[in-house]
């Protein structure tokens, strides 16, 4: 399965922080916004990942992240000049994904819950079609909807309705098969000038094709949008990584854990950034998980 991060996105709800640099770019706790989403991808067990993003901000990424290899990752980089949706991620990432299936992460979704990675690689092995992640949310409206019956299958997608029929949020992260690109290529842009994911994701649904897994309780979903919301999301993240000693999202111990890099090599990428807490923490992951 391929990885597609949609890093675009002008970000105008956090002007004037978002005028120089990438909404995705900005830190979350102790580490920058992207890690999150990129994490989801590594616990799903995706290696090959295409980030898209806007042309001025692809060197800093690149900067950031390089081409993955340190974390036993391939990482590549295109470029989206305008954000004319979500759903275009899957037209500009079409030579990436070729004939596999795909998993698209937008960038400043923030997942967190015990088993995640175990939920992810068991819905990535038996995906037919697409699968969505719901979760319960006071302000429905405000979001992609999705309306299940009373076994849980899904019977109706709705973008940001007025009067939603259901409290349970489609998050940022799909999985597709192959049909996806195509679908992306033959929808039309929608009122607002942008081509939707959730057109793509009604089009599964009508060849009955479409799942959605609720994430259920005790699960976070945390959302970034705001200058108040991306404040608590750092709050969260680092209240339970100073309450549980350990990091959330931390790429490089991801990569030793899921078996992508070593130990040795953890280590090494841990004493670049021993000045931080953060560098400390991967040279004492990796000598614990080397012994
Ligand atoms: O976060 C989940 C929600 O994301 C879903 O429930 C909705 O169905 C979906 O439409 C989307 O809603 P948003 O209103 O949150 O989308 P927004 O335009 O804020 O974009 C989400 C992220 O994707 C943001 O980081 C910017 C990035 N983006 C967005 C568009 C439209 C791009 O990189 N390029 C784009 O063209």
């Amino acid at each position: 399965m391929k990885g597609i991060v949609l890093a675009g996105g002008t970000g105008t709800r956090l002007h004037p922080i978002t005028l120089p640099v990438s909404k995705q770019l900005l830190p979350v706790g102790n580490k920058p916004m992207i890690y999150y989403p990129i994490s989801v991808l590594m616990v799903a067990g995706v290696q090959d990942i295409l980030l898209i993003t806007r042309p001025a901000d692809v060197p800093m990424f690149r900067t950031l992240l390089g081409d993955g290899t340190h974390l036993g990752l391939n990482i590549s980089y295109a470029e989206q000049p305008h954000p004319r949706g979500i759903a275009e991620a899957l037209i500009i990432g079409a030579d990436h994904i070729g004939q596999e299936h795909c998993a698209l992460v937008l960038g400043d979704n923030i997942f967190h819950g015990t088993r995640f990675g175990r939920l992810l690689q068991s819905e990535t092995r038996t995906m037919d079609g697409c699968t969505l992640f719901g979760y319960r949310v006071p302000d429905p409206e405000r979001y992609g909807v999705g309306v299940t019956d009373e076994d849980g299958r899904l019977i109706a997608i709705e973008e940001k309705p007025s009067s939603p029929r259901s409290d349970l949020a489609i998050t940022g992260l799909y999985l597709y098969d192959n049909e996806a690109v195509d679908i992306a290529k033959n929808i039309r842009p929608s009122a607002r000038g942008e081509l939707e994911i959730t057109d793509v994701n009604r089009i599964y649904l009508q060849r009955d094709r479409a799942k959605l897994v609720d994430l259920g309780r005790g699960f976070a979903w945390l959302d970034t949008g705001t200058p108040e919301s991306l404040l608590q999301a750092g709050q969260y993240v680092s209240m339970l990584e100073e309450r549980q000693g350990v990091q959330i999202a931390c790429l490089e111990e991801l990569a030793l854990r899921m078996g992508f890099i070593d130990a040795e090599s953890c280590h090494r990428l841990g004493e670049r950034m021993a000045g931080s807490g953060y560098g400390r923490y991967l040279m004492s992951i990796a000598r614990e998980l080397a012994s």
